[in-house]
Protein backbone atom coordinates (compact mmCIF):
# COMPACT_ATOMS: atom_id res chain seq x y z
CA UNK A 1 0.00 0.00 0.00
CA UNK A 2 1.62 3.13 -1.27
CA UNK A 3 0.73 6.96 -0.29
CA UNK A 4 0.33 9.06 -3.96
CA UNK A 5 0.57 12.74 -2.78
CA UNK A 6 0.52 11.76 0.80
CA UNK A 7 -3.21 9.96 0.62
CA UNK A 8 -4.38 6.58 0.03
CA UNK A 9 -6.88 5.57 -3.01
CA UNK A 10 -9.25 2.96 -0.82
CA UNK A 11 -12.28 0.97 -2.41
CA UNK A 12 -15.40 1.46 -0.28
CA UNK A 13 -15.87 -2.25 0.16
CA UNK A 14 -19.09 -1.81 2.40
CA UNK A 15 -21.95 1.12 3.34
CA UNK A 16 -24.91 -0.24 6.09
CA UNK A 17 -26.95 2.57 7.40
CA UNK A 18 -26.61 2.39 10.75
CA UNK A 19 -29.08 5.13 12.31
CA UNK A 20 -31.55 6.91 10.44
CA UNK A 21 -28.64 9.73 9.86
CA UNK A 22 -25.66 7.45 10.10
CA UNK A 23 -23.83 5.36 7.22
CA UNK A 24 -20.54 3.40 8.09
CA UNK A 25 -18.06 2.88 5.63
CA UNK A 26 -15.49 0.17 4.80
CA UNK A 27 -12.60 0.97 2.98
CA UNK A 28 -9.88 -1.33 1.76
CA UNK A 29 -7.05 -1.24 -0.09
CA UNK A 30 -7.98 -2.11 -3.93
CA UNK A 31 -4.62 -4.54 -4.12
CA UNK A 32 -5.53 -6.13 -0.43
CA UNK A 33 -2.69 -4.88 1.13
CA UNK A 34 -3.10 -3.99 4.59
CA UNK A 35 -3.77 -0.41 5.61
CA UNK A 36 -0.96 1.78 7.72
CA UNK A 37 -1.56 1.24 11.31
CA UNK A 38 -3.23 3.59 13.61
CA UNK A 39 -3.89 3.82 17.73
CA UNK A 40 -7.43 4.10 19.14
CA UNK A 41 -9.02 7.68 18.95
CA UNK A 42 -7.43 8.35 15.35
CA UNK A 43 -8.78 10.18 12.28
CA UNK A 44 -8.51 10.53 8.71
CA UNK A 45 -9.44 13.11 6.17
CA UNK A 46 -11.76 12.18 3.36
CA UNK A 47 -10.92 13.82 0.10
CA UNK A 48 -14.30 14.80 -1.33
CA UNK A 49 -14.69 16.36 -5.31
CA UNK A 50 -16.76 18.91 -4.75
CA UNK A 51 -17.06 20.95 -8.64
CA UNK A 52 -13.76 22.07 -9.22
CA UNK A 53 -12.50 21.83 -5.50
CA UNK A 54 -11.84 19.33 -2.99
CA UNK A 55 -13.88 19.60 0.45
CA UNK A 56 -11.52 17.95 2.99
CA UNK A 57 -13.79 16.27 6.18
CA UNK A 58 -12.37 14.08 9.17
CA UNK A 59 -13.42 11.08 10.45
CA UNK A 60 -12.72 9.27 13.41
CA UNK A 61 -11.83 5.58 12.93
CA UNK A 62 -13.99 3.46 14.32
CA UNK A 63 -12.68 0.00 13.19
CA UNK A 64 -10.20 -2.20 15.34
CA UNK A 65 -6.28 -1.00 15.80
CA UNK A 66 -5.30 -4.91 15.81
CA UNK A 67 -7.30 -4.95 11.78
CA UNK A 68 -5.62 -3.19 9.47
CA UNK A 69 -7.35 -5.16 6.79
CA UNK A 70 -9.64 -2.49 6.59
CA UNK A 71 -10.63 1.32 8.01
CA UNK A 72 -14.04 1.91 8.72
CA UNK A 73 -15.60 5.74 9.46
CA UNK A 74 -19.01 6.77 10.17
CA UNK A 75 -20.45 9.78 8.64
CA UNK A 76 -23.59 11.79 10.04
CA UNK A 77 -25.47 13.08 7.29
CA UNK A 78 -24.98 17.10 8.07
CA UNK A 79 -27.94 18.61 6.01
CA UNK A 80 -26.61 22.99 6.79
CA UNK A 81 -23.49 22.30 6.46
CA UNK A 82 -20.85 22.56 2.92
CA UNK A 83 -22.08 19.29 1.38
CA UNK A 84 -19.34 17.35 2.42
CA UNK A 85 -21.36 14.62 4.39
CA UNK A 86 -24.40 14.80 1.69
CA UNK A 87 -21.85 13.71 -0.91
CA UNK A 88 -20.75 10.76 0.85
CA UNK A 89 -24.28 9.94 1.42
CA UNK A 90 -25.87 10.41 -1.86
CA UNK A 91 -22.96 9.76 -4.12
CA UNK A 92 -20.88 7.28 -3.28
CA UNK A 93 -21.26 3.56 -4.00
CA UNK A 94 -19.69 0.06 -3.02
CA UNK A 95 -16.83 -0.19 -4.85
CA UNK A 96 -16.27 3.20 -5.77
CA UNK A 97 -12.16 4.48 -4.74
CA UNK A 98 -12.07 7.38 -2.27
CA UNK A 99 -9.14 9.08 -1.25
CA UNK A 100 -8.06 10.03 2.42
CA UNK A 101 -5.04 10.88 4.37
CA UNK A 102 -3.26 8.45 6.49
CA UNK A 103 -4.54 8.06 10.07
CA UNK A 104 -3.24 10.68 12.50
CA UNK A 105 -4.07 10.60 16.31
CA UNK A 106 -5.15 13.86 18.22
CA UNK A 107 -7.17 11.55 21.21
CA UNK A 108 -5.03 9.02 22.63
CA UNK A 109 -5.48 6.77 25.33
CA UNK A 110 -3.40 7.12 28.49
CA UNK A 111 -1.25 4.67 28.80
CA UNK A 112 -0.70 4.76 32.81
CA UNK A 113 -4.90 5.10 33.10
CA UNK A 114 -6.03 2.99 36.37
CA UNK A 115 -9.33 3.66 35.07
CA UNK A 116 -10.63 4.98 31.54
CA UNK A 117 -14.36 6.65 31.80
CA UNK A 118 -15.78 7.29 28.23
CA UNK A 119 -18.61 9.81 27.79
CA UNK A 120 -20.19 10.04 24.59
CA UNK A 121 -23.28 11.36 22.24
CA UNK A 122 -24.61 10.71 19.20
CA UNK A 123 -21.45 10.25 16.28
CA UNK A 124 -19.11 11.35 19.36
CA UNK A 125 -19.04 7.44 19.73
CA UNK A 126 -16.92 6.64 16.91
CA UNK A 127 -13.44 7.19 18.16
CA UNK A 128 -14.17 5.65 21.25
CA UNK A 129 -14.98 2.72 19.48
CA UNK A 130 -11.10 2.04 18.36
CA UNK A 131 -10.23 3.16 21.91
CA UNK A 132 -12.45 0.25 23.34
CA UNK A 133 -10.77 -2.28 20.65
CA UNK A 134 -7.48 -1.15 21.72
CA UNK A 135 -8.47 -1.62 25.50
CA UNK A 136 -9.49 -5.49 24.65
CA UNK A 137 -5.21 -6.50 25.40
CA UNK A 138 -5.83 -4.66 28.56
CA UNK A 139 -6.68 -5.55 31.83
CA UNK A 140 -7.61 -1.59 32.76
CA UNK A 141 -10.95 -1.52 33.72
CA UNK A 142 -13.45 0.68 31.75
CA UNK A 143 -16.91 2.28 31.48
CA UNK A 144 -18.57 3.64 28.43
CA UNK A 145 -21.79 6.23 28.70
CA UNK A 146 -23.37 6.57 25.83
CA UNK A 147 -26.03 9.10 24.89
CA UNK A 148 -28.70 9.09 21.96
CA UNK A 149 -31.52 10.70 21.23
CA UNK A 150 -33.88 7.85 21.22
CA UNK A 151 -33.67 4.27 20.34
CA UNK A 152 -34.09 4.48 16.54
CA UNK A 153 -30.01 5.76 17.11
CA UNK A 154 -28.68 3.79 19.23
CA UNK A 155 -27.36 0.50 17.34
CA UNK A 156 -23.74 1.78 17.29
CA UNK A 157 -24.12 1.09 21.30
CA UNK A 158 -25.93 -1.93 20.85
CA UNK A 159 -23.17 -3.33 19.15
CA UNK A 160 -20.92 -2.54 22.12
CA UNK A 161 -23.46 -3.43 24.64
CA UNK A 162 -23.29 -7.16 23.03
CA UNK A 163 -19.37 -6.80 22.78
CA UNK A 164 -18.87 -5.73 26.29
CA UNK A 165 -21.69 -6.29 28.78
CA UNK A 166 -22.12 -4.51 31.30
CA UNK A 167 -19.47 -1.78 30.64
CA UNK A 168 -21.83 -0.17 28.42
CA UNK A 169 -24.33 2.39 29.79
CA UNK A 170 -26.69 3.51 27.32
CA UNK A 171 -28.69 6.21 27.66
CA UNK A 172 -31.68 6.16 24.90
CA UNK A 173 -33.89 9.12 24.98
CA UNK A 174 -37.43 8.34 26.16
CA UNK A 175 -36.72 4.73 27.14
CA UNK A 176 -33.79 5.03 29.68
CA UNK A 177 -32.56 7.39 32.39
CA UNK A 178 -30.95 10.62 31.70
CA UNK A 179 -27.04 10.25 31.51
CA UNK A 180 -25.69 11.95 35.09
CA UNK A 181 -22.18 13.16 34.34
CA UNK A 182 -21.65 14.39 37.54
CA UNK A 183 -22.60 11.06 39.28
CA UNK A 184 -20.36 9.23 36.50
CA UNK A 185 -17.51 11.61 37.66
CA UNK A 186 -18.21 10.92 41.34
CA UNK A 187 -15.94 8.79 44.10
CA UNK A 188 -13.48 7.95 41.68
CA UNK A 189 -10.26 6.26 42.11
CA UNK A 190 -6.88 8.37 41.60
CA UNK A 191 -5.40 8.10 38.35
CA UNK A 192 -8.67 7.88 36.84
CA UNK A 193 -8.94 9.62 33.29
CA UNK A 194 -12.24 10.68 31.62
CA UNK A 195 -12.69 11.37 27.42
CA UNK A 196 -15.64 12.83 26.62
CA UNK A 197 -16.71 13.35 22.58
CA UNK A 198 -19.87 14.43 21.29
CA UNK A 199 -22.05 18.06 21.50
CA UNK A 200 -20.38 20.39 22.97
CA UNK A 201 -23.36 21.02 25.91
CA UNK A 202 -21.68 17.61 26.38
CA UNK A 203 -18.21 18.14 26.31
CA UNK A 204 -19.23 21.59 28.89
CA UNK A 205 -21.12 19.63 31.13
CA UNK A 206 -17.90 17.28 31.57
CA UNK A 207 -15.11 19.56 31.78
CA UNK A 208 -17.82 21.80 34.49
CA UNK A 209 -18.70 18.22 36.43
CA UNK A 210 -14.84 17.11 36.58
CA UNK A 211 -13.65 20.40 37.72
CA UNK A 212 -16.32 20.96 40.11
CA UNK A 213 -15.53 17.47 41.43
CA UNK A 214 -11.95 18.00 42.01
CA UNK A 215 -10.26 16.52 39.12
CA UNK A 216 -7.51 17.84 37.10
CA UNK A 217 -7.01 19.00 33.46
CA UNK A 218 -4.20 16.47 32.39
CA UNK A 219 -6.61 13.88 33.36
CA UNK A 220 -9.76 15.14 31.45
CA UNK A 221 -9.86 14.52 27.56
CA UNK A 222 -12.24 15.79 24.95
CA UNK A 223 -12.72 15.94 21.17
CA UNK A 224 -15.34 18.31 20.01
CA UNK A 225 -16.53 16.79 16.29
CA UNK A 226 -14.38 17.54 13.79
CA UNK A 227 -16.53 19.52 11.79
CA UNK A 228 -15.30 21.35 8.99
CA UNK A 229 -16.52 24.91 8.61
CA UNK A 230 -19.86 25.27 7.80
CA UNK A 231 -19.01 27.44 4.74
CA UNK A 232 -20.23 31.57 4.36
CA UNK A 233 -19.65 33.91 2.25
CA UNK A 234 -17.17 34.53 -0.51
CA UNK A 235 -14.11 36.67 0.81
CA UNK A 236 -10.46 36.96 -0.44
CA UNK A 237 -6.70 37.46 1.16
CA UNK A 238 -3.06 37.28 0.29
CA UNK A 239 -0.19 35.31 1.08
CA UNK A 240 1.77 37.69 3.00
CA UNK A 241 5.27 35.63 1.53
CA UNK A 242 4.21 35.12 -2.32
CA UNK A 243 2.13 38.01 -2.97
CA UNK A 244 -0.57 35.80 -4.52
CA UNK A 245 -4.26 36.69 -4.02
CA UNK A 246 -6.43 33.31 -2.68
CA UNK A 247 -9.74 33.65 -3.63
CA UNK A 248 -12.61 31.72 -0.74
CA UNK A 249 -15.67 30.54 -2.14
CA UNK A 250 -18.59 29.94 0.12
CA UNK A 251 -18.22 26.00 0.63
CA UNK A 252 -14.42 26.09 0.79
CA UNK A 253 -12.42 26.52 4.24
CA UNK A 254 -8.74 29.41 3.78
CA UNK A 255 -6.84 26.08 4.25
CA UNK A 256 -9.12 24.10 1.39
CA UNK A 257 -8.32 27.34 -0.89
CA UNK A 258 -4.62 27.91 -0.09
CA UNK A 259 -4.60 24.34 -1.08
CA UNK A 260 -6.45 24.59 -4.12
CA UNK A 261 -4.14 27.37 -5.20
CA UNK A 262 -1.57 25.02 -4.90
CA UNK A 263 -0.06 25.74 -1.91
CA UNK A 264 0.87 23.81 1.38
CA UNK A 265 -0.03 24.88 5.60
CA UNK A 266 0.70 22.80 7.77
CA UNK A 267 -2.81 21.02 9.27
CA UNK A 268 -3.90 17.91 11.76
CA UNK A 269 -7.29 17.73 12.77
CA UNK A 270 -9.14 20.67 10.24
CA UNK A 271 -11.46 20.83 13.02
CA UNK A 272 -10.45 24.08 14.73
CA UNK A 273 -9.00 22.33 17.78
CA UNK A 274 -5.24 21.20 17.28
CA UNK A 275 -3.50 24.41 16.87
CA UNK A 276 -1.39 23.22 13.66
CA UNK A 277 -2.65 26.04 11.43
CA UNK A 278 -2.03 28.57 13.44
CA UNK A 279 -1.17 31.44 11.06
CA UNK A 280 -0.49 34.98 12.01
CA UNK A 281 -2.38 38.08 10.69
CA UNK A 282 -0.41 40.53 9.01
CA UNK A 283 -2.31 42.95 7.52
CA UNK A 284 -6.30 43.46 8.12
CA UNK A 285 -9.36 45.61 7.20
CA UNK A 286 -12.42 43.75 8.59
CA UNK A 287 -13.39 41.23 11.19
CA UNK A 288 -11.87 37.57 11.45
CA UNK A 289 -14.85 35.08 12.10
CA UNK A 290 -13.15 32.61 14.66
CA UNK A 291 -14.73 29.58 14.70
CA UNK A 292 -12.04 27.55 16.53
CA UNK A 293 -11.19 26.29 19.60
CA UNK A 294 -7.97 26.73 19.91
CA UNK A 295 -7.58 30.65 20.17
CA UNK A 296 -7.82 32.23 23.83
CA UNK A 297 -10.45 34.67 23.94
CA UNK A 298 -7.57 37.20 24.22
CA UNK A 299 -6.11 36.43 20.88
CA UNK A 300 -9.71 36.50 18.97
CA UNK A 301 -10.55 40.02 20.01
CA UNK A 302 -6.68 41.00 19.36
CA UNK A 303 -7.09 39.65 15.92
CA UNK A 304 -3.75 39.12 15.22
CA UNK A 305 -4.11 35.50 14.64
CA UNK A 306 -6.41 33.10 12.23
CA UNK A 307 -6.88 29.06 12.16
CA UNK A 308 -7.50 28.73 8.35
CA UNK A 309 -8.90 25.36 8.62
CA UNK A 310 -12.31 26.27 10.15
CA UNK A 311 -12.30 30.36 10.10
CA UNK A 312 -13.20 32.72 7.33
CA UNK A 313 -13.14 36.49 6.85
CA UNK A 314 -15.30 39.40 6.50
CA UNK A 315 -13.24 42.42 5.31
CA UNK A 316 -11.92 44.34 2.27
CA UNK A 317 -8.18 43.27 3.05
CA UNK A 318 -6.83 40.82 4.57
CA UNK A 319 -2.88 39.48 4.10
CA UNK A 320 -1.53 36.39 6.35
CA UNK A 321 1.84 35.13 7.30
CA UNK A 322 2.18 32.31 4.66
S1 LIG B 1 -5.74 22.04 11.44
FE1 LIG B 1 -6.11 21.75 13.54
S2 LIG B 1 -6.70 23.74 14.20
FE2 LIG B 1 -6.53 23.95 12.06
Amino acid sequence: MSLNNGTLNLRVARIEAVTPEIKRFTLVSPDGAHLPAFSGGSHVVVLIPNGQNTLRNPYSLMSSPYDTSAYQIAVRRVEDGRGGSRRLHESVREGDLIDITPPVNLFPLVKQARLHLFIAGGVGITPVISQLEELRLSKVPFELHYAVRGPEHARLGEELQRIYGGQVHLYRKGVDERLDISSVLADRPLGSHVYACGPDSMIDATLDCARALGWTDSHIHFERFLEQSSGGEAFTFTLGRSGAKIEVSPDQSMLEAVEAAGFEMPYLCRGGACGHCETAVLELDGEILHTDDWLSDEDKLANKKIMPCVSRAKCNHLVIDL
